[in-house]
């Protein structure tokens, strides 16, 4: 969140919108007063401390970790240096609280005499996640942009739509092209923050979803719509259970991994080769441990969309799942990171092998009796 942006946010008391953006935020974030009271707490902050936010209001930092804890040096510096610093593997310990690894980033704010944004991040855990479970942090990163993208830029940007309209009509004829020219790129731009407010955090409604329908329904759009010459092969094991999903978003998803793949296919010489395998499979004993954590998650659903195209860079393999990361000149990057958040809400995990000539997704997801 840009520092603007937090200040406008929090010296007043929080306006309902801003409340939801704080909200949306998947980072603790607390504001103190001048005494290291709490002022400020959002979800994220209360899952953080293991305390409500009434709770919290209550207490002072120093109820919760000793008063010799350097993170009190930090939030000090901050206050008198009045820019905004940083450290990195602190230590937040006491009675209640054990959470070793945590970047805390301090923000004075200058409008309230000793005030202090902490934005508290948990780097440990983030790095003792294997790469896959990692893919889901990227779409989070997402998660909260998106929601400050749609609040501040939605408002001027149909300001500045309306008045190129009305330009349009009262310019003379030569300057009405530039008058267009604005409000097209107006509509642009608001259709990629429509695009990504697909990444706010909404609760998913779940169910249990039949997956062959799901990628019958996907095979036919496609066949239908971008890969009219692509061969399709279904290898489905008709015995597998439901996933415990939701049924659009499971298509959006497989609608991304199939319009990948015969993009990727498109790109060949002889596109008449093209071929997507579409696989279903039961994998017995898939539990997987969560770092940190006694729990297992038992995701025995495999899926997977295989093309024959030419691969993924090794390079890119890395940077798959980032936003906004495409090879394709008229890509928009938001694809994968849309997969990644979706499988990651269903509690599902994703795994690519590429190679030229052979790339595969295969999805991992939850099933019915497990879930619900
Ligand atoms: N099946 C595939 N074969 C080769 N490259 C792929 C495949 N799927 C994804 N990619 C690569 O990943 C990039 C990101 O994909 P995506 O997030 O869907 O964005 P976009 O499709 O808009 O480029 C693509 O630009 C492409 O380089
Ligand atoms: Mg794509």
């Amino acid at each position: 969140m840009t520092r603007a942006a937090t200040i406008a946010l929090l010296s007043r008391s929080p306006a309902p919108e801003s409340a939801a953006l704080l909200a949306a935020l998947p980072v603790p974030v607390v504001l103190l007063d001048g005494e290291d009271g709490f002022r400020h707490a959002n979800p994220a902050a209360e899952q953080f401390f293991g305390l409500s936010s009434s709770q919290l209001m209550q207490m002072r930092l120093q109820d919760l970790v000793p008063a010799d804890n350097p993170v009190f040096l930090l939030i000090d510096q901050a206050r008198h240096s009045l820019i905004t610093i940083a450290d990195h593997e602190l230590t937040l310990e006491g009675p209640r609280l054990h959470k070793p690894g945590i970047t805390v980033q301090a923000t004075p704010l200058p409008e309230e005499r000793g005030a202090v944004l902490l934005v508290l991040q948990d780097a440990s855990a983030a790095r003792a996640l294997d790469r896959r479970m990692n893919f889901r942090g990227a779409a989070r990163s997402l998660t909260g942009m998106a929601a400050i993208l749609a609040h501040e830029v939605k408002n001027p940007l149909s300001g500045i739509r309306g008045a190129a309209q009305l330009l349009e009509a009262s310019v003379p004829e030569a300057d009405r092209e530039l008058a267009v020219l604005i409000r097209d790129e107006a509509d642009r731009i608001r259709a990629l923050i429509d695009r990504m407010e697909d990444f706010g955090e909404k609760p998913i409604e779940r169910s249990g979803v039949n997956i062959h329908r799901v990628l019958e329904h996907v095979r036919r759009l496609a066949q239908k719509g971008f890969a009219p010459h692509i061969r399709f092969n279904e290898l489905y094991d008709p015995s597998l259970p439901h996933v415990w999903g939701n049924r659009d978003q499971l298509v959006q998803v497989l609608l991304n991994l199939v319009k990948n793949a015969a993009e990727a296919i498109t790109g060949l010489e002889h596109d008449s080769n093209g071929e997507i395998t579409l696989t279903t499979a039961y994998q017995h004993g898939m539990r997987l441990a969560v770092p940190g954590s006694a729990a297992r998650i038992h995701l025995p659903l495999v899926v997977s969309v295989r093309d024959n195209g030419p691969g993924i860079a090794e390079d890119m393999l890395a940077h798959l799942f980032e936003p906004f990361v495409t090879t394709k000149p008229a890509g928009s990057g938001l694809g994968l990171p849309l997969v990644a958040k979706i499988i990651g809400d269903h509690g599902g995990l994703i795994e690519v092998d590429s190679r030229p000539g052979r790339t595969e997704f295969r999805l991992h997801l939850p099933m019915l009796a497990d879930g619900g």
